[in-house]
């Protein structure tokens, strides 16, 4: 049939998600062997997206109480805001007692990404955005729908599958004062690579110096090393007074995906910012969607704010941590064995859910066609989706591509 008004006859077809169309080719895949190594999700050693006990305790609180469904704040409830802030910056921060601390509930981590771009792309529409080589491949695209030109710093370094540091401090000597640099607290994605505790110290004393944006983006906090250690890198910021985004998710460590919880939080100079831009954040999520939705918030303020279902949180998430970094050394050993001569020490010094393999595209590819194996073409293996049921298949996999 030909349109009358042939308004998309030219509208070409957009390329698959790297990482969400391979979560659907998964889903489709008919082959009974198959294992999901692509979407950043983490499955239980059943091989189970888990249902978190203390969240089903708060499921089940709520469950008894009929509060009407009206319209949240734009900003989210300050039980919500309040707990995020509390959690990133410890319970008795400073920041947050001088109320120089900005928080709005967003539709999770990539909301808090949207927001917080928008509102800076308000503030410094000259800025360039510096992102890491290489970051998730969502961060350039929502930084470009923003308005940003986005440029990298190294980071990643594929000759010793570790961190950069000399390259990362080059390039941003390159970026203008006011640019966006964008950070990855802990467990980067896609590498699994995390400057440690001194390099840090020389990113941030770089950033202060150039007077760049720092936004940080926390989506694993928790798991990496525990929750006070992955969330450190924000405190050593708040100590300088720096102007700094913060984009977090509780998709991963609340197991609540679908759910779509997070906040955009900043931190400002003094009480007065905090309001003014504040007020800002509630324009650009009223021109976006409005407000927040109501119930996956009010499970992870009903888990954060009661010390029993928080303790049991801190259990469950301390349960997940080590499970990934057994299937790490597992994986480690097994591989070792297949391909011996080859170093796979990287596996267990990388943190958090992911691991930068070395795998080609036409590896990755090949691990697909010929065993049903589901890693992303840049090479990132999801530790969060191994088990003991599928680790020597995935080892002998992995080892046969690599052998070529
Ligand atoms: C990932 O990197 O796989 C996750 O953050 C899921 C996503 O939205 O891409």
């Amino acid at each position: 049939m030909t349109a009358s008004f042939p308004l998309f006859a030219e509208v070409p077809l957009a390329a698959r998600d790297p990482i969400l169309g391979l979560n659907e080719a998964y889903q489709a895949d008919a082959n009974p062997k198959k294992v999901n190594l692509s979407i950043g999700v983490y499955y239980d050693a059943a091989g189970k997206i888990p249902v978190l006990s203390c969240v089903q305790k708060a499921m089940n609180a709520l469950a008894g109480q009929t509060a009407p469904r009206t319209y949240q704040p734009m900003e989210g409830p300050a039980v919500y805001t309040q707990a995020v802030q509390k959690l990133l910056l410890g319970a008795d921060h400073p920041a947050i007692r001088d109320g120089r601390v900005a928080t709005a509930q967003t539709i999770a981590g990539t909301g808090a990404l949207k927001t917080g771009f928008d509102l800076l792309f308000s503030i410094i529409p000259k800025a360039t955005a510096w992102v890491s080589n290489p970051t998730w491949d969502n961060h350039r695209a929502i930084l470009g729908g923003a308005g940003f030109p986005v440029e990298t710093y190294a980071y990643y370094d594929a000759t010793t599958g570790g961190f950069d540091l000399a390259g990362m401090l080059r390039d941003l000597e390159r970026a203008k004062a006011g640019d966006l640099v964008l950070l990855h607290a802990c467990c980067h994605n896609p590498t699994g690579v995390d400057p440690t505790a001194d390099e840090w110290g020389r990113i941030i004393d770089t950033i202060e110096q150039r007077k760049l944006v720092p936004f940080i983006d926390i989506a694993y906090q928790g798991f990496g090393d525990g929750l006070q250690e992955d969330g450190e890198v924000i405190r050593r910021f708040a100590e300088r007074n720096l102007p700094v985004f913060i984009a977090n998710s509780f998709s991963k460590t609340f197991s609540l995906y679908g759910e779509r919880v997070g906040a955009l939080t900043v931190l400002t100079a003094n009480a007065d910012e905090a309001q003014r831009v504040l007020s800002q954040i509630k324009r650009v999520v009223r021109a976006s969607y409005s407000t927040p939705p109501i119930f996956g918030a009010s499970l992870v303020s009903t888990v954060l704010n009661q010390p029993d279902l928080r303790v049991l949180w801190e259990e469950e998430l301390a349960t997940m941590r080590n499970r990934i970094r057994e299937m790490r050394q597992m994986l480690r050993e097994r591989l070792s064995a297949q391909v011996p001569g080859r170093n796979y020490d990287y596996i267990t010094q990388q943190r958090g859910m992911f691991s930068y393999s070395g795998l080609s595209a036409a590896q990755a590819q090949k691990l697909r066609e010929d065993y049903a194996i589901y890693i992303v073409e840049s090479g990132r293996i999801c530790v969060a989706g191994l088990n003991t049921s599928n680790i020597d298949y995935v080892a002998e996999a992995v080892a046969a591509v690599q052998k070529g």
